[in-house]
Formats: C-alpha cells, structure tokens, sequence
C-alpha cells in the first residue's frame, strides 16, 4: 500500500498510539452482541498495522485492555483473552514473515497461563524484526505503570546504587514499561471520546493528539490517511519557540 500523494514521507509520525474506542457500541448499532464489535476491530487493527508499515511509521502501540476492563461482564473478559491469544497463533508466523517487532505492556501476571505463554513466545522469536515495533498494552494502566517505575528507583536507592539526588527523568523513564521506545508523536482516539484513559501518560507528555468520532471497527486506511493530514498540518514545538526548535 503506498503513501497518498497528499502526505509528506518527510513528516511521518515514527510512532503513534491508538485507543481502540467504540467497538461495543459499533456492534449494538447494528444489533450484534458487543463480542462482535471486537471481532471486527481485531480485523481493523490488522490492517491498519500493514498499512502503517507500508507507510514508513516505526512504531504502533494500541490499548487493547485496561487494568479497569476487568470490571466489565465475566463473558466479555473471557471472549477479549480468547481473542487475543487465538490472534497470536493465527497471526504470528505472518507478522514475523512481514518483520514485525512484537512487544506487551501491562502487568501480564495477571492474564490467563496460556495467553502468558503465546505472549513470551511471541515477543522472544520477533525481538530482532526492524519492520515495525507493534507494541499491544493489556492490563496496562499507566499511574500503576509510573508507581512500579517509582518503586524500582527507591529500591536502587535502599540499596545505595543511586543517591536520592541522582533520580532523573532518565532513571524513571528507564523503568517503564516502554524503556527504549521513543514517546509517541501521535495519539488517536476513536468513538468521540476525548480522554486519555490511564494510557501512557508519561510518554504523551508532548504527542499530538487527534480525536474522531468513528467507531474502531470502521477506523480504516482512509481514516488513518486524515489523521495524517491533521498531524501534518501541526506545529510541534516542544514547549519551545520556533526559532530555537529549528536552529
Ligand atoms: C474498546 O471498545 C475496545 C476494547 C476494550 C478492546 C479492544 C480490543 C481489540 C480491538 C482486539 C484487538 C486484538 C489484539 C490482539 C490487540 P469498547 O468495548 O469500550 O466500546 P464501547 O465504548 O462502544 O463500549
């Protein structure tokens, strides 16, 4: 799939995070049990990965579950871990033929054992792929994330490998889950809801953010192509001055 014409290849975002919003209410609105809208945004998510592939951007990362997904109905929970990990086995061998670099955040201790398995296999034998980083956050909140980074650090310091004085943005930031991975430079929030839910807090601190009233199941390559134009047309600043960004 090549870039529309329409996009400069010079201002690709290198990463973008997506909050998958809207599946329940695209299946209720055509009269299908929410477990279908799910189904079909696991089928959006796959090709929106290829397209961002073949677009040249470097890293995705999409919210699948939260650590507050749990409160939802016992049925919906169990269909979401099925489909996850009935996705990894289906779709590894492809994703690592196509270079894709699986990685998971989130507290994964807590998923089902089998899912926990496809997980460690599935990033272990894609560690190497350079085509893009996938990144899939389940039971992922990010305060919970920042306090597991803040307890890492204050162990260091009980045990005197850093002072209290040395802890810096670097040393917290290497604690995340996402040590490693450039922030995002783009955010996009399906269904109309305009929040950021917990995710990646920390590493959004200066993402663009685009918001659009279509439910995931619909958000397709041309809806990806306007989040791209949107993002084109801002003026990313970093807090500083033009002048200085660009000198
Ligand atoms: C939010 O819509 C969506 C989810 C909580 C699940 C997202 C999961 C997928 C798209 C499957 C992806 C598969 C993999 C392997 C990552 P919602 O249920 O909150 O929708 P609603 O707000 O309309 O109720």
């Amino acid at each position: 799939m090549t870039l529309p014409p329409d996009l400069d290849p010079q201002k690709i975002p290198q990463h973008i995070a997506m909050i998958m919003d809207g599946n329940g209410r695209w299946a209720t609105s055509r009269g299908l049990p929410r477990i279908a809208g799910h189904r079909q945004g696991a089928k959006t998510l796959k090709q929106l990965l290829r397209c961002c592939k073949d677009w040249g951007i470097k890293a995705l990362t999409a919210y699948a579950f939260s650590t507050e997904n749990w409160q939802r109905p016992i049925e919906e929970v169990d269909f979401l871990m099925h489909l996850f990990e009935r996705l990894l086995r289906r779709e590894l061998a492809q994703m690592h033929q196509e270079g894709v670099r699986i990685s998971f955040i989130g507290d994964l201790s807590a998923l089902p054992p089998s899912l926990q398995t496809e997980i460690e296999h599935s990033m272990t034998e894609t560690v190497n792929n350079q085509a893009i980083h996938f990144t899939i956050a389940v039971n992922y909140g990010s305060r919970s994330e920042i306090t597991r980074a803040c307890r890492q650090v204050a162990e260091l310091v009980a045990q005197g490998q850093i002072s209290a004085g040395e802890v810096n943005e670097n040393i917290v930031e290497q604690h995340l889950y996402t040590a490693d991975t450039p922030a995002p430079d783009l955010l996009i929030r399906t269904s109309g809801e305009m929040r950021l839910s917990n995710f990646l807090l920390w590493q959004m601190a200066y993402t663009e953010m685009y918001f659009t009233e279509i439910f995931w199941p619909d958000f397709d390559t041309e809806a990806l192509h306007q989040a791209l134009l949107s993002y084109q047309k801002r003026d990313r600043r970093f807090g500083q001055v033009k002048t200085l960004l660009s000198a």
